[in-house]
């Protein structure tokens, strides 16, 4: 497995692949490495002759007061995890590598980059397509894999690949939890013993979403409160959003005939978690 600093070598060990003839597939990620990102690997696998796998912390996604200093790194043990699961390049830039000095471009999904995360969070999604166009240029890969766990962000980018006509396929993955319902997430780390059983309340909620919808239940209003109600069994976890929304514009819906996305986001301590239900 190669892993590589610079996008010189990158961009050349990309065009060797493709001049093999190689289908490559891109996935993208921040490292601390888990399996929901596993998950990614081996989907990319499945329908790619090579997989590149990207680790950077982009600190453009964070905000002033967020945890860019403390998110966890690291590197080595991501890339024994990522030889182990058979990937063929690993790109670990520095942030003077993907921001040279002086760097003032920025992509911006207008309206949408405001939804959800983003309403909670000024500049992450600036932050995130900007990163993620970055390395579309660098690896032009056929397919690049995401995590149908950080919903808003797969309706950026699924936009930002459509409006900038990059000639990629985008593959969202399911996400992939703990056997108790956890969605898998590197800030799960941060969470005390106390805080990660808190923290069970999303995916609970979404469940209690989930067995309303059986029963035939449409009405966004109705299965909203229903979600508030589990959340709220739970007084230490501080919900940022609970939304039925549009899965492409984020947009609140108000009947979830047609599909919705029943998104959440809450602080367990200082930690901020999302969660999603794609009906
Ligand atoms: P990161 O949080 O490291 O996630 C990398 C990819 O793994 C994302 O596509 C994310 O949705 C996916 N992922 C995370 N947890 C998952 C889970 N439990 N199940 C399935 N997939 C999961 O998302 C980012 O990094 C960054 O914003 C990035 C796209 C790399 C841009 O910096």
């Amino acid at each position: 497995m190669m892993v590589l600093k610079t996008i010189a070598e990158t961009r050349s060990a990309c065009a060797r692949i493709s001049a093999a003839g190689k289908t490559l597939g891109l996935v993208p990620t921040m490292g601390s490495l888990h399996q929901g990102h596993l998950s990614l690997v081996r989907a990319a696998q499945a329908s790619c002759d090579a997989v590149a796998v990207s680790i950077f912390v982009n600190p453009t996604q964070f905000g002033p007061t967020e945890d860019f200093a403390a998110y966890p790194r690291a590197l080595e043990d991501d890339c024994r995890i990522l030889e182990g699961a058979g990937v063929d390049l690993v790109f670990a830039p520095s942030s003077e590598e993907m921001y040279p000095e002086g760097a003032s471009t920025f992509v911006e999904v207008a309206g949408l980059s405001e939804r959800l995360d983003g309403a909670s969070r000024p500049g992450h999604f600036r932050g995130v397509a900007t990163v993620v166009a970055k390395l579309f240029h660098i690896f032009s890969p056929e397919r690049a894999f995401f995590g149908q766990k950080d919903a808003a962000q797969v309706a950026v980018l699924r936009k930002m690949v459509r409006d900038l006509q990059f000639p990629v396929e985008l593959d969202v993955c399911p996400t992939v939890r703990e056997p108790d319902g956890l969605a898998l997430s590197s800030r799960n780390r941060y969470l005390t013993g106390e805080q990660r059983r808190q923290a069970l309340v999303l995916s609970r909620a979404l469940l209690a979403v989930q067995q309303q919808l059986q029963g035939g239940e449409r009405d966004s209003t109705k299965l909203l409160a229903t979600a508030m109600r589990v959340l709220k069994e739970e007084p230490a976890v501080e919900v940022d959003y609970c939304r039925i929304v549009d899965p492409d514009t984020l947009e609140d819906v108000g009947d979830v005939g047609q599909g919705a996305l029943v998104a959440v986001a809450a602080l367990v301590g200082a930690t901020r978690l999302i969660d999603n239900l794609l009906v």
